[in-house]
């Protein structure tokens, strides 16, 4: 199984729900950027302070406040044994920083693209009801996806072997494809 991993996928795609249990059972760190900014708003911390009303409207933190975040999360010790990256890169800047950094072993030995019609996305979000799930946010942090951070699965086709996931069906059904995806 690869050990360094990111997982892509519009808003509400699953990739936190499958990140956690595919962390878990194979021993990597789950670095989800998006829980990550969440725990700095909820502390009430300075990046907290800069970031809250960016999230609020979906829109994307700049990204050298992002590659700061990450780079210092990877060199945390639970990344040793490999790591699941859930939100970041988001942007063509973030996936090329993050390309040159990661070396030899560290290097990303697979992508998990989560693949779920636009509906059903916004179905899930709005009976979820985070603090940035209203249908407003919801239909723009899409739009953001498109625009920014599909032009990241573009460049990293042909880099990172990818595996297209059907996001769509019972939770425990898609873990066992994403496991089976990684172990082919
Ligand atoms: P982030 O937290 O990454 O949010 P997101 O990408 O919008 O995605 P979600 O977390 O909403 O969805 P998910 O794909 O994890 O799905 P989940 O498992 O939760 O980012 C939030 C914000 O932070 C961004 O808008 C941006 O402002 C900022 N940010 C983060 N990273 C950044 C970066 N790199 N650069 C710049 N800015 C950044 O599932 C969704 C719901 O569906 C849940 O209720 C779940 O229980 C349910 N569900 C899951 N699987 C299924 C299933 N199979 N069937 C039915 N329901 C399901
Ligand atoms: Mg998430």
């Amino acid at each position: 199984m690869p050990h360094n991993v990111l997982i892509m996928g519009p808003p509400g795609s699953g990739k936190g729900t499958q990140a956690a249990r595919i962390a878990e059972r194979q021993g990597l760190a789950h670095i989800s950027t998006g829980d990550m900014l969440r725990a700095a708003i909820a502390a009430g911390n300075e990046l907290g302070e800069k970031v809250a009303a960016i999230l609020k409207r979906g829109d994307l933190v700049p990204d050298d406040l992002m590659l700061e975040l990450v780079m210092h999360r990877l060199e945390q010790s639970d990344t040793a044994n490999g790591f699941l990256l859930d939100g970041f890169p988001r942007t063509v800047t973030q996936a090329e920083a993050l390309l040159e950094s990661l070396e030899g072993d560290r290097a990303l030995e697979g992508l998990l693209h989560m693949v779920v019609p636009e509906d059903e996305l916004v179905r899930r979000a709005l009976s979820r009801g985070r603090n940035d799930d209203t249908e407003e946010t919801i239909r723009h942090r899409l739009k953001v996806y498109h625009d920014k951070t599909k032009p990241v699965l573009e460049f990293l086709v042909g880099k990172v072997p990818v595996h297209v996931i059907d996001g769509v069906g019972e939770m425990d059904e898609i873990t066992a494809r994403i496991v089976s995806a990684l172990e082919s």
